[in-house]
């Protein structure tokens, strides 16, 4: 089975194709734009080019979710908001936003983040009106209880160009305890009615996915769960699991892989050369929970520009690109989160002490 490591965020795993197949089949619906970007992206993620804007921005249209999957920050309402600011975005302010990255010719956006973004009553119409506004790659992440056929044609019809169903199991019962207040025969009959409804359409996209965010109560599924859906969509990722916080009660969904626990040699994270990721009204340089503890500014106050511009970001790049994540508290908190091992790696080469806040 091909596997290959998902170079978006370096969190996610590809079965069944890899993004390289996925991005050439878009590049000949999408057109040389698509090629163009892509390219840019790879030079990107390897470090080796920073663009006058990011290549993608992210954030949610509302705070609002329909489950209470207990291992996302969603559900916590006491952690949510000591990291988020209380004030989401503005329809005005989305339209700056949107107006801003347009005129800079952005090409990527995905309308998800910590919540439900089909609980977003005018979400296809957000899509309509961004692919109408030039970007080439739109793309949502969704539990899929909100589905409905009419929902459905909508979304083929509004120029999206990536969904991904997340799952996180392949039965019932082991569904019901991560997905909670999901109905898993809903859920999987949401989405074969999508795939259904594409192919009966004619559409060549969206690209669609499921997801598995891999955690101690599913692990065990992981095998049966690309079995069950490498013939419906067309690609299957494993996530990495990765704690909101560092408190007790987010560690104990660790999965109990080798991977997690023993093996770390290096870390250097292409978001900020990527994207802009808004937290509400704050502009931050990565998807982190926590990602508002290194704000650039508030959307009020500051353009993606200046954001994209500013010192602590380029700072932030400058300790990614020689591999220095030790050195920026917050960075150094997420690959601790993500790679419980790097303590150790810290240890052995003596870098533990070393903080120098960015
Ligand atoms: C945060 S949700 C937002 C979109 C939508 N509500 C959904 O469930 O797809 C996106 C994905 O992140 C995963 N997720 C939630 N908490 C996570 C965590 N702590 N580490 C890694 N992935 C997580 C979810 O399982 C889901 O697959
Ligand atoms: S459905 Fe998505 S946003 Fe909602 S609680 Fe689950 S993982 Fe979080």
């Amino acid at each position: 089975m091909s596997i290959k490591k998902y170079t978006t965020d370096g969190k996610v795993q590809h079965y069944t194709v890899t993004e390289d197949d996925i991005n050439t089949r878009l590049g000949k619906i999408i057109g040389d734009k698509f090629v163009d970007y892509r390219s840019q992206w790879d030079k990107v993620n390897k470090f080796s080019l920073i663009t006058d804007f990011p290549l993608y921005i992210q954030f949610d249209t509302t705070q609002k979710c329909n489950f209470k999957c207990p291992h996302c920050l969603i559900t916590d309402d006491y952690n949510l908001d000591k990291l988020f600011s209380k004030e989401t975005i503005s329809d005005e302010g989305f339209e700056r936003i949107i107006d801003e990255a347009s005129e800079h010719q952005c090409p990527s956006i995905a309308l998800h983040g910590t919540n439900e973004p089909l609980l977003d009553k005018g979400l296809e119409t957000k899509i309509e009106h961004l692919f109408k506004r030039g970007f080439i790659d739109i793309m949502i992440n969704t539990n899929a209880s909100a589905l409905t056929e009419s929902r459905i044609k909508k979304l083929l019809d509004s120029g999206l160009t990536r969904i991904r169903f997340s799952i996180d199991a392949a039965t019932e019962k082991t569904f019901n305890k991560i997905r909670v207040g999901g109905n898993y025969k809903k859920v999987v009959k949401n989405i074969e009615m999508f795939v259904e409804l594409k192919e009966k359409g004619g559409y060549k996209l969206p690209v669609t996915g499921v997801s598995f965010c891999k955690q101690k109560a599913n692990e065990h599924e992981d095998r049966a769960f690309i079995e069950k859906w490498k013939d419906i969509v067309d690609h299957i990722s494993i996530q990495r699991y990765i704690p909101a916080t560092s408190d007790q009660k987010y560690k104990e969904f660790y999965p109990t892989d080798k991977v997690y626990h023993e093996e770390f040699n290096e870390f250097r994270c292409p978001q900020p050369f990527q994207r802009l990721v808004f937290r509400n009204q704050d502009i931050t340089p990565c998807c982190a929970w926590y990602s508002r503890e290194l704000s650039l500014g508030n959307v009020n106050q500051t353009t993606s520009y200046q954001a994209w511009n500013s010192d602590l970001m380029r700072s932030i790049r400058e300790i990614h690109r020689k591999g220095e994540w030790y050195k920026n508290d917050v960075c150094r908190k997420c690959v601790e989160l993500n790679y419980p091992a790097s303590k150790k790696f810290l240890i052995q080469n003596k870098l533990n002490l070393e903080i120098e806040n960015v």
